[in-house]
């Protein structure tokens, strides 16, 4: 069993409701001898529609991201180079991910603390969003998460 089945495995035994909702969609899959190709389709891949596309690359060794909650985002985040961690948090639960493929998307709902790490020499993490970028949306503070989610 790899290591993407072991984490659905897991997933599936998590019974509290948050952490739960941050599950791997395996994206549509073209295979050719001259190069694949994966494809995802507004609302039909994935459970929300795509207002915004930005991707993280040259990311130094031992380098870490993310280290924050969105209030209102919805994110897949797809290792489309290399391979990289992801860390949720629904403050009550952990759980890491190791993204590894193009054709996997991790899928994260509102009000999850991530965090990324362990990104492979030249690794490019793409991620697609429901929302245009607003700082407002943003919780990066861990202690008022804590207190969010906690209530
Ligand atoms: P941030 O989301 O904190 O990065 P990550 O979670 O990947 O570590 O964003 C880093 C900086 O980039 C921050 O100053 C906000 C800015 N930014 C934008 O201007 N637009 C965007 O769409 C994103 C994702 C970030």
């Amino acid at each position: 069993m790899d290591t993407m089945s072991q984490d659905l495995n897991l997933v599936s035994e998590v019974t509290k409701m948050g952490i739960e909702e941050c599950k791997i969609i395996e994206l549509p899959r073209i295979v050719d001898s001259r190069g694949n190709l994966t494809f995802i389709e507004n609302n039909k891949h994935i459970p929300f529609e795509i207002k915004r596309v930005y991707y993280l690359y040259d990311v130094p060794g031992g380098e870490k991201r993310g280290g924050h909650a969105h209030k209102n985002l919805q994110q897949l985040l797809i290792a489309a180079s290399g391979s990289f961690d992801v860390i949720v948090d629904d403050g009550y639960n952990k759980k890491r991910f190791h993204l590894n493929r193009s054709y996997y998307g991790l899928y994260i709902p509102t009000m999850i603390w991530r965090e990324m790490d362990n990104f492979s020499s030249g690794s490019v993490c793409l991620v697609l969003a429901s929302d245009f970028y607003s700082e407002d949306d943003y919780i990066r503070d861990y202690e008022e998460f804590l207190k969010e989610v906690r209530v």
